[in-house]
Order: C-alpha cells, then sequence, then structure tokens
C-alpha cells in the first residue's frame, strides 16, 4: 500500500476507462476512477473488483466541478499521472446540443488540467479520435492533417488536442499524450464488463450483437455503394483490451521519455481495415450464427474508409495489437449474452 503509483482515470467506470482500470492495476498502478456515471452504471465498479479481487477507488463526481476535483486531489495525495475517458460520446447527439459536448467534454478537461497543475501531476494522457481525421486517405498517419470537425463532438476532440498541446507548449511542468482511437470493439474476456447499451447504439458492433440477441429486427449497412472493393465502409476495428493496454504504455512512454517532446500524438488502431460485410461475415463465422441484414443509404458523416498507420505508435510506444478481430467478435458476443442473462 501507498508504494504503487496513484492514476486518475476520468470515465473510468465506462467502457474504455473499465478495462484501462484492470489492465491498470493488472500492471502495478493503482487507478482511482472518477466518474459522475452519466453513461454508465455503479454495478461496473463490483464487476471491476470481481475480475482483480480487490476494489478500486472511485469518487463519484462531475469532472466539470473543479472544487470537488480538488477536494480528491487533496484527499488522495501524490498523483503519479491522469487519463481523461471522461467525455459524452455521440456523434448524432452533440449536433442537437453542442453546448452540452462543449461544456462537458471541454469543461471537464480545463478543470481536470487546472487540478492537475496544482497539484504537480507530471503525465496526463487524452483520449481523442480518429475522427480528426475526416476523410483522409487511409492509412493515416499523425502528420495527416486534421480536418475541420464535421460534429460538436469532433470538434471537442480537436480543441481538447490543442487545448492539452498549448499547456504543455506554455512551459508547463506536465507532459502529455492524446491518442487517437480508431474503432474498439469487444469486451472483456470474462465477459463481466463492456460497452453498456444506454439508449440506442451508435456504433456498428453493439447494433450487431443486438440484432443477434433479437432485440432489433434486422441489421441495416449504411450504404453499399462506396468506392471499396464490396461497396461497404472500412474501419480499423481493435479490440477493446489492446486498446486499454495502450495506455500503459503512453504513461511509461511519458515517464521514460525525458528527452522527447512534452507532448504527442499516436494512432492506435491495427492498420487493417475491414468493411461492414466483412466485420458482419465474420460475426456470423466465429459465432455460428445468421444475422437478418438489410441495405439502407449512407449515414450522413460517415467517410468511406478510415483505417491507421500505427507504426508511430509500434516504435514508440512499443505497443501493436495482439488480438484478432474474431476475438473482437467472439467476446462482443459472449458480452451481450451475460448482458440478457442478467435480464
Ligand atoms: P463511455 O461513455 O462508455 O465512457 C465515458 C465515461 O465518462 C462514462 O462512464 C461517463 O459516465 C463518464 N463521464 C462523462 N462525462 C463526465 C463528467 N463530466 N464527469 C465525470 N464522468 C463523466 O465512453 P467510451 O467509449 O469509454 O469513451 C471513452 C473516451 O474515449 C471518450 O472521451 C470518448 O470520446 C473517446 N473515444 C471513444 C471511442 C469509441 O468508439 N468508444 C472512439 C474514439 C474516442
Ligand atoms: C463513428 C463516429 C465517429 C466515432 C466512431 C467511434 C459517426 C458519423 N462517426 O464512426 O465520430 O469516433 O464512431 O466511436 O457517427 N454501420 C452500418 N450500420 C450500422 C452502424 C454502422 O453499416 O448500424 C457502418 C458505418 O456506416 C461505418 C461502419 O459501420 O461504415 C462503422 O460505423 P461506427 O461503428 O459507427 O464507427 P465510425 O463510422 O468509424
Amino acid at each position: 500500500m501507498g508504494l504503487k503509483k496513484k492514476i486518475i482515470v476520468t470515465g473510468g467506470a465506462g467502457y474504455i476507462g473499465s478495462h484501462t482500470v484492470v489492465e491498470l492495476a493488472q500492471a502495478g498502478y493503482e487507478p482511482v476512477i472518477i466518474d459522475n456515471f452519466c453513461n454508465s452504471r455503479r454495478f461496473v465498479l463490483e464487476r471491476i473488483k470481481t475480475i482483480l479481487s480487490r476494489p478500486v477507488e472511485c469518487y463519484d463526481c462531475d469532472c466539470c466541478q473543479i472544487d470537488l476535483l480538488r477536494k480528491i486531489f487533496t484527499a488522495e495525495g501524490k498523483i503519479h499521472g491522469a487519463i481523461h475517458f471522461a467525455a459524452v460520446k455521440a456523434v448524432g447527439e452533440s449536433a442537437h446540443k453542442p453546448l452540452l459536448y462543449y461544456q462537458n467534454n471541454l469543461g471537464s478537461l480545463t478543470a481536470l488540467l487546472t487540478v492537475l497543475q496544482e497539484a504537480q501531476v507530471p503525465y496526463f494522457v487524452f483520449s481523442s479520435s480518429a475522427c480528426v481525421y475526416g476523410a483522409a486517405k487511409s492509412p493515416v498517419t499523425e502528420e495527416s492533417p486534421v480536418q475541420p470537425a464535421t460534429s460538436p463532438y469532433g470538434n471537442t476532440k480537436q480543441i481538447g488536442e490543442e487545448i492539452t498541446a498549448d499547456l504543455v507548449k506554455s512551459g508547463a511542468a506536465l507532459k502529455a499524450i492524446s491518442l487517437r482511437y480508431f474503432n474498439p470493439i469487444g469486451a472483456h474476456s470474462s465477459g463481466l464488463i463492456g460497452e453498456l447499451p444506454l439508449g440506442a447504439p451508435n456504433n456498428l458492433v453493439p447494433f450487431v450483437t443486438q440484432t443477434a440477441a433479437g432485440l432489433r429486427e434486422k441489421l441495416t449497412i449504411f450504404g453499399n455503394d462506396y468506392p471499396t472493393p464490396d461497396g461497404t465502409g472500412i474501419r480499423d476495428y481493435l479490440h477493446v483490451i489492446d486498446l486499454a493496454r495502450a495506455h500503459i504504455n503512453a504513461l511509461e512512454y511519458l515517464e521514460q521519455s525525458n528527452a522527447a517532446p512534452g507532448y504527442a500524438v499516436f494512432n492506435l488502431g491495427t492498420g487493417r481495415g475491414y468493411s461492414v460485410l466483412e466485420i458482419i461475415k465474420t460475426f456470423e463465422q466465429v459465432n455460428h450464427l445468421k444475422l437478418p441484414v438489410v441495405i439502407g443509404s449512407r449515414r450522413q458523416g460517415d467517410v468511406a474508409v478510415l483505417f491507421a498507420n500505427p507504426d508511430k505508435a509500434n516504435r514508440l510506444l512499443k505497443w501493436q495489437t495482439k488480438l484478432t478481430i474474431e476475438e473482437a467478435l467472439r467476446d462482443a458476443w459472449l458480452w451481450q449474452k451475460s448482458l440478457a442473462a442478467q435480464t
């Protein structure tokens, strides 16, 4: 006790955050969650405890509330670093409620960074998104230009990166990384944690698993007239466990890279794109199921192809994905079934 490096994990009860908390604890860090449960549930904490055979500390707090953050930091004492997952993330909703997105995503970031500075916390990791690349030609490297955001949500990621970079540039005693996630899918292989189905899903794989479970009548493919080999959109899907592990590599990089610049961005993806049809086919094969599928029109804001060049993360973070698309789609289905068994 007391010797482990404490890492504040905002949004640590959420999908990516909960898996990262588990990986952090298993790697010998002491994660401390701050979450207001606006898109997660308290039972996640029990599940994390079951996986780890010990509890993880959690504060029920809105990260926009700087005075509450200050109290937490005072109570916790020495903090080694922070990973900022807390954000609202529904692209469509963000167009209707832009102020909620700017206030929540940027208000929480600026409040957290202020408190990190006050407490002289040296390391910070920001959850960004591959959506900053817009319709750039894939594979995208970190040098591919950031495109004007097509949604307020996407804009909060771009501005969030800039706020973080500007703070480091200002000479603050803080080193930081923005991680541009491609498409996280799957769940913990225990079936205990995964993405919670709060509201209608926004992403392909939750739609697939809910359709397979009979919760949705059919899966709609958003367009089969894209300039891709089978006409459907191509993305870079990575297992959420691989994504979670990358946060530990990012912390280690920040700890070790004394000569490196104080701020860097990294793509986190596999480097391989899969089409919507390939995802459906693979899901059906690994889980021995058949999905009812129809072709619909394109979804507004979608690009045809987006996948990563992950060389920079491979080289500097010494990170690469280990789990396959088959494992991810098997674990996604396992998680869907375990959810069904609970209700
Ligand atoms: P999630 O909704 O499952 O988790 C976010 C967590 O943050 C939730 O537990 C929510 O309750 C909490 N939260 C939100 N606002 C908060 C606030 N003001 N104070 C305290 N807690 C707050 O989402 P996720 O998929 O785990 O995403 C985590 C991060 O990764 C987000 O920043 C998201 O924008 C980013 N991201 C996600 C994806 C993806 O496909 N899931 C892709 C790219 C980037
Ligand atoms: C979406 C978001 C993006 C976010 C990312 C990860 C939009 C416009 N973009 O991107 O900002 O960073 O999720 O959270 O919402 N698809 C179907 N049928 C479905 C659902 C999806 O065919 O029911 C297709 C999509 O058209 C796309 C692919 O599946 O080609 C993947 O979709 P999705 O999982 O939503 O991810 P992104 O489009 O990458």
